[in-house]
This record gives C-alpha cells, structure tokens and sequence, in this order.
C-alpha cells in the first residue's frame, strides 16, 4: 500500500479542521469502494450515488473530474484495497444552519481489505438481530449518509459469534443488515426490503436485482416481516467489499445455500475465485 494513503483536497495530508461540519454534524455522505487490480468495482454507480445523495442533502458535487484522478492516484497499483470517499459540507460555524457559501471538503482514504475467511462465502455466515430499532427517516433514507451512530450501536451488539446483525425499524419491519442489505431468496423469488423510511439503497443490491432479473428470478422490493424471514428458504446479505455472504444460520434458524445464491454470488463478490480455494 502507498505511504500516504489519504487525500484531503487532493493534497496528501491527514489533517482536517475541527470546524468542519462532517465532524460537528456528519454533514456529508460516503461511499466504500472497492479496489481489485487497480480497478475501482462499479465506481460510475457509486459516484452517481455520491451525488444524488449530497444533491438530497443541498451539498454542492465536487468536480467530477478532479475526485476521478484522486481516486485512480490512489487506487494505481493496489492488487485488493478499500478505498474510502466522503464528502462533507465543509467548514462552518457553531449552529445547524450552514454558511451562506461552503466550500465541500473532500476526503480520500485507502484500507487494507478485511482478511474474512473464505469460508463465510463459500458456508454462510452466522447472524443475530439486533435489538437496536432504526428510526424511520424519509428525509435520509436510502442515501450514505454520515450519521451512522445506530449502525455504531448495532456493531456493539454483535457477539464473536455472529458476522452480521439483522436491523429491523420500530414497526418490526426487516431493513438491512448493519454494513449491508439483505435478501430472502425462496423458489424464483427473490425479495429486498424497500428503503422508503430507513437503510441504504446498495450500489451491490441494486447489481443483484439487475443480475437475478438476466438469471430468471422474480424481483421483488418490498416490507420484509420477520416471519417472511424465518419462511425464507434462504437469506444472505451484500455490500460493495463482502459482495454476498449466505447466512447459516440466524438466530436458532438454520439456512441452506443453492446454486442461485452461488450464481448470484459469483457474479457480484469483487475478486472472488472459487478455484482458488
Ligand atoms: C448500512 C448499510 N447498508 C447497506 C450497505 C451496502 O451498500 P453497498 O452495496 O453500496 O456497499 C452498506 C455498506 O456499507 C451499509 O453500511
């Protein structure tokens, strides 16, 4: 991995101004990216997600060509790496409302990739449900937003045991897992919870329904109940790092794996090689 692998700006630096408004207020949003050979997966979607989300939230784009080269500047090179982007309002004052002109601040990071064992692909993973309830909240649902203290609670939840914790909102309607979406796969149909109040809508979920919709499976988004869960034949939650990983086992129920959920799998998991195992 390169030196110095944060860019704020555009300049190698990893210092940030206590006045800015990401820190006071998590205003801004990010985007976890990952980077395989050098090449950043799916990056046109996650931009466009960028954007959409600080245009929710009246934050004005960064130039479009200038954070491309930051992310190719750090990104050169890297064989497997988690590359962070978060945008914020930038600077301002005490108080809510932002200044009358802000200037975005730009904030480029690179990680190492997460050493999980292969076996959570290829077996499934163990999950809980979380006690935490999300609050429903229509004005952010769906974006990448930085306010992410219930997701912060949540992960404190998770026992050793369990990899992933599914999160419910407070009408005990299924949205998402804490760093992921989540799928109920039965038969043909293959159902996603709708984000209208809560959770992110994922850049990999969406490539999920477009990639179940060319393998034949029926798509659905739609309220997701916790019986639907324990009826489903199978269940398996994704992000833009872990891709897919099936669950094995939720609570006291077990779950199988199938050939779709393998295709499925297959298809969208960066720089998975099962020949490889
Ligand atoms: C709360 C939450 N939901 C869903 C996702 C999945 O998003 P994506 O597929 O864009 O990585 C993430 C990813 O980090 C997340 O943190």
């Amino acid at each position: 991995m390169i030196e110095h692998a944060t860019l704020i700006n555009g300049r190698p630096t990893d210092c940030l101004s206590h006045r800015d408004r990401g820190l006071s207020y998590g205003d801004g949003v990010f985007e976890t990216l990952a980077v395989i050979g050098g090449r950043i997966i799916d990056l046109d979607p996650h931009l466009s997600r960028l954007r959409s989300g600080l245009a929710r939230l009246s934050i004005p784009a960064p130039n479009e060509r200038s954070l491309r080269d930051e992310i190719m500047q750090l990104a050169a090179g890297e064989a497997r790496a988690v590359l962070k982007l978060i945008v914020t309002r930038g600077e301002g004052g005490r108080g809510y409302l932002p200044p009358a002109t802000v200037e975005p601040t730009r904030v480029l990071s690179l990680f190492q990739w997460p050493d999980h064992p292969e076996r959570y692909h290829l077996e499934g993973i163990a999950a809980s449900v979380c006690r935490l309830r999300l609050s429903g909240s229509p004005a952010l649902a769906g974006i990448k937003h930085l306010n992410r203290l219930e997701n912060v609670l949540a992960s404190m939840e998770l026992g050793d045991e369990c990899q992933e914790g599914l999160l419910l909102d407070g009408e005990g309607s299924v949205i998402e897992g804490i760093a992921s979406n989540v799928f109920l796969l039965t038969g043909n149909a293959l159902t996603t919870p709708e984000l209208s109040r809560a959770g992110v809508e994922g850049i990999t979920r969406a490539r999920i329904l477009d990639v179940a919709t060319g393998m034949g499976l029926q798509t659905s988004i739609k309220r997701v109940s916790m019986n639907d869960v324990e009826r489903a034949e199978t269940l398996f939650f994704s992000n833009s790092i872990i891709g897919i990983w099936p669950v094995r086992q939720l609570e006291n129920r077990s779950y199988g794996l199938n050939d779709r959920v393998r295709r499925l799998l297959q298809a969208v998991t960066p720089g998975f090689n099962p020949a490889a195992n």
